[in-house]
């Protein structure tokens, strides 16, 4: 059996956040969010909103949109690198929330690759025969871990939440994949309670993501455009075959220059960034769901994903895009 991607669904919290809000909190501005990021608004986990939530949000609009059904649903992959506790699993309270009664739970922490790993491994569980249905959610609530000291973070990040329903089928949907990574690059972008070194450097142990933003932002734009030619290749495809290019939603000049240097035409990209802000392992399903919402992408259609992040790590997939 293949694995095929039968269902998608996402969820916001209900606050949204202007641009604005952050002139009181740090020396910025709109014009320069706006300019440097993309970012218009962005979402706001409530005070006693968690991850979990959010994932049974998006659980929720994964059922009711696509007329499925999660009760023999047997396994639940969780993308986060912001989960509730680091014990017990988002995954196990996810599957408690929605009565999995059956199925295994983990999380797993791949940043903002998250979403792409989880489709991988789920992908590679169907396969091997093991399992037939399989719940994967990129999901975090990065606004209870941003500095909002640091001006050049936090007015990035938004909470949100998406999920792929994945069912065993003789044919599937997935036509490529790829993952990478690149550990040296750890202390460009981390989120540490505990441990005093990334890479042999001090680092700084505030449970708050802290970036080197430009160092993130070259390694990104050079990976992801080597790796989208590696994975139209392993699909057999030209880039020119791609009708949907959904990267992960980090800053709509990453998108722009990762157009430019492949290119790819912009407008057939779709992202999530100007509305939600960066989601993370949420970014790409939002992207994907808005792209859908809005009557851009269509069944059969040839989609893109390509997910970068802390890690520093990537992974990547072609996804020829079913029934939901
Ligand atoms: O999602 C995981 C992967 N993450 C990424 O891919 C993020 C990649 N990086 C980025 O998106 C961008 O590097 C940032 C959005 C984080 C920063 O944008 P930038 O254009 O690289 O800015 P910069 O860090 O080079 O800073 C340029 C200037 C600096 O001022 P000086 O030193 O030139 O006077 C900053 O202090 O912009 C200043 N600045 C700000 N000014 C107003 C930084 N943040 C702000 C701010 N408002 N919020």
């Amino acid at each position: 059996m293949q694995a095929k991607i039968t269902a998608l669904g996402t969820y916001v919290p209900e606050r949204i956040v202007d641009n604005h809000y952050f002139e009181s909190i740090v020396e910025t501005n709109d014009e320069w969010i706006i300019s440097r990021t993309g970012i218009r608004t962005r979402h706001f986990a409530a005070e006693n909103e968690y991850t979990s939530h959010l994932c049974a949000g998006a659980a929720k609009s994964l059922v009711e949109e696509n007329n499925v059904t999660l009760d023999d649903v047997d396994f639940v992959v969780v993308a986060t690198v912001t989960p509730d506790q680091t014990m017990p699993s988002v995954a196990t309270q996810v599957q408690d929330k929605l009565g999995l009664t059956h199925a295994g739970a983990i999380d797993i922490s791949a940043a903002c690759a998250g979403f792409a790993y989880g489709i991988i491994l789920a992908q590679g569980l169907i396969a091997a025969g093991t399992h037939r249905k399989v719940l994967v959610f990129g999901a975090e609530t990065l606004t209870k871990f941003t500095n909002y000291e640091d001006r050049s973070s936090c007015v990035l990040f938004g909470d949100g939440a998406g999920a792929v329903l994945l069912e065993a089928a003789p044919k599937g949907n997935i036509l490529a994949a790829v993952t990478g990574s690149q550990g040296d690059g750890g202390k460009d972008l981390y989120l540490s309670n505990l441990r005093k070194q990334i890479n042999g450097q001090d680092v700084i142990t505030d449970n708050k993501i802290h970036q080197n933003g430009r160092a993130v932002f070259k390694w990104a734009v050079n990976t992801v455009t080597e790796q989208m030619s590696v994975l139209a290749e392993r699909s057999r495809m030209k880039l020119q075959d791609i009708d949907w290019f959904v990267p992960h939603s980090a800053n709509m000049r990453i998108i722009e220059a990762l157009c430019n240097q492949s290119g790819f035409p912009l407008e057939k990209t779709l992202e999530s960034i100007s509305i939600y802000g960066n989601t993370s392992s949420a970014s790409i399903p939002l992207a994907l769901h808005r792209g859908l919402r809005e009557g851009k992408v269509k069944k059969g259609d040839r989609l893109l994903m390509i997910g970068f992040g802390g890690g520093l790590v990537y992974a990547g997939l072609v996804v020829e895009w079913g029934n939901p």
